[in-house]
């Protein structure tokens, strides 16, 4: 399981890599958007933070085949690293996802909605694809069926395509996902916070802090360790 974070509020990227084992970033135009500053600032900042191993999923804008692999060459001259390519699977997406695959430039199909988008997205050389499932949930749809049909297309056709599932609004969906088989989640910072959280966990933490301090006085081992 891979673990991205779905957000470009730099804040919460350092909390997070500085708490958690995560494989990378993803955005979205909306995500960008939200934080009001020049894009390119963003991504930029956000690469510092992660490093160049890290990975790091960023969308294009246009709709037009020829235009997209010129912004997907653009970005990964500008930002480079581990970088990732969204290209959302409309028809003129999956033709420039088979020239951007031709240029070595790796590719996330998004805004995946059937489990077809994503079978036709991983034959045109899509690394990771991105099924939304909360977005599928909320129109009477099963988000965490496309994610298991999407695993099985891959396994039956020795696709070497992996699930990015996207789009959660609880920890139950990722959880699913990840039942499912699912190679990697990209989550919100509050969701990921969410996922170690459990009232019973804190109670015993400060349960065994309590009896520690009653008898050795100080909530620490190292005491004595200057
Ligand atoms: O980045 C794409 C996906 O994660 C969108 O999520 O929460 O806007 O449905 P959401």
């Amino acid at each position: 399981m891979l673990y991205l974070l779905d957000t470009a509020n730099l804040e919460s990227i350092r909390k997070a890599y500085d708490l958690y084992p995560m494989n990378g970033v993803t955005t979205n135009p909306t995500i960008i958007s939200k934080e009001k500053r020049n894009f390119l600032d963003i991504l930029k900042d956000i690469r510092k933070i992660i490093g160049v191993e890290s990975m790091l999923h960023v969308q294009v804008i246009s709709t037009n085949a020829e235009k997209m692999v010129e912004e997907a060459e653009y970005l990964n001259q500008v930002i480079g690293g581990n970088l990732y390519i969204k290209i959302p699977v409309i028809h003129e997406g999956i033709k420039a996802m088979k020239i951007l695959k031709n240029k070595g430039i790796k590719i996330t199909a998004t805004a995946i909605f059937t489990a077809q988008q994503a079978l036709m997205a991983a034959k045109a050389g899509a690394e990771f694809v991105a099924p939304y499932v909360n977005r599928i949930d909320n129109i009477s749809g099963n988000g965490i069926g496309v994610v298991t049909e999407i695993l099985q297309l891959f396994e039956h056709y020795n696709l070497d395509s992996k699930v990015l599932a996207a789009s959660f609004k609880n920890v139950q969906q990722v959880h699913l996902v990840s039942l499912a088989g699912a190679h990697s989640v990209t989550v919100n910072p509050e969701i990921l916070d969410k996922m170690l959280e459990h009232p019973l966990t804190d109670w015993s933490v400060n349960q065994f802090i309590n009896d520690w301090t009653k008898v050795y006085g100080k909530d620490t081992l190292t005491i004595n360790v200057k």
